[in-house]
């Protein structure tokens, strides 16, 4: 019985080294140490012994047993080992790795050129105001000296929403908001949407504009003038040639429009400027006394300046951009450039 117990044990562990899974383990253990198992058939064997033999046998086949308990967990604990660093393994991470980029998006042409232009102001004492872009007849015509059957209205081709509302066709009418709001001095950029009638290559129904202006005491041509040129030498580069052409705006007297020469032939004569050499980039003028008259301010004591400039335009000559649809189109591939 004790050879048959030991050859049992050497046959035990010979198949124990051979075991790769928990699977095949547990069937080991049930194969030696089940109720149908070989070890239990031997045990069942020791009734046949004399009372003598029996507690000798009992005592090796409890060794035998213990022992094999013990391999069997020895290998258990072994195989679970193993899995575990092959599962680590399997998962390492690199955290070295860079990570993964989130798409960014860029600033809208229209934006960039916005920032860019109150920033200068900024720089020179202006403070941004704002008005609504549905608007009162009084504020976009009226109070800005063009009377109710002025020709002058006809260059302002209106989206009405009423006989007294409107899309605002200019940023004009937040001049008259902030007078009638404050008492001078003044001194505010308003940059916003307006809307006008018409639509082609260079024109759009909504666009954008900067308004400005700057009221005091003893404000002449020259501030306006000094502050204008300024103003395109910081935007578009310094010596930057600078001419004021006679214009008229209901809303100031006198009028000008201000051109700069040609960014893209510096003045030689090219396709963009017609060859004239000069591209006109705003309207402005010194504040007309009627429109003192309409925000109660005292035109014998005060004067000022206004200025307009179109914010599209002004994109499109810094950028080279020649169709003004792609600023509102929304093509990625165009904005992505900016
Ligand atoms: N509001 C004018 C327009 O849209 C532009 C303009 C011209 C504004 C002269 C001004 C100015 O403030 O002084 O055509």
């Amino acid at each position: 019985m004790r050879e048959k117990l030991e050859a049992l044990l050497t046959a035990a562990a010979a198949e124990l080294a051979q075991v790769g899974s928990e699977e095949s383990l547990q069937e080991l253990r049930v194969k030696y140490l089940g109720k149908k198992g070989e070890l239990t058939s031997v045990m069942k064997g020791l009734g046949s012994l004399t009372p003598e033999e029996r507690p000798l046998v009992g005592q090796i086949v409890n060794k035998v047993k213990g022992e094999l308990e013990s391999k069997i967990e020895a290998a258990s604990l072994q195989i679970r080992e193993r899995l575990k660093a092959e599962k680590l393994r399997s998962e390492r991470l690199d955290v070295t790795l860079p990570g993964r980029r989130q798409p960014v998006g860029t600033r809208h042409p229209i934006s960039i050129i916005t920032e860019e232009i109150s920033g200068i102001f900024a720089g020179l004492g202006f403070q941004v105001a704002e008005g609504p872009e549905i608007e009162h007849d009084f504020y976009n015509f009226e109070a800005l000296n063009f009377p109710k059957d002025h020709p002058a209205r006809d260059m302002q081709d209106t989206f009405f929403i009423s006989d007294t509302l409107l899309l605002r066709t200019h940023t004009s009418p937040v001049q008259v908001r902030t007078m009638l709001k404050q008492p001078p001095p003044v001194r505010i950029i308003a940059p916003g949407t307006v809307y006008r009638c018409d639509s082609d290559a260079t024109h759009s129904p909504m666009f954008h504009q900067i308004e400005g202006l700057m009221v005091d005491k003893g404000i002449t041509f020259g501030d306006l003038k000094g502050i204008l040129t300024n103003f395109i030498n910081q935007l578009f580069g310094s010596g930057t040639g600078v001419r004021l052409r006679p214009s008229f705006f209901p809303f100031t007297e006198p009028s000008a429009e201000v051109d700069i020469a040609c960014v893209i032939c510096k003045g030689k004569g090219c396709r963009v400027c017609k060859n004239t050499g000069w591209l006109e980039i705003l309207g402005a003028g010194m504040v007309d006394p009627e429109v003192y008259r309409h925000v109660n301010y005292d035109a014998e004591l005060y004067t000022g300046f206004a200025f307009g400039m179109g914010i599209e335009r002004i994109a499109m000559l810094k950028y080279g951009i020649s169709d003004m649809r792609l600023l509102f189109e929304n093509d990625l591939r165009f904005l992505k450039q900016f």
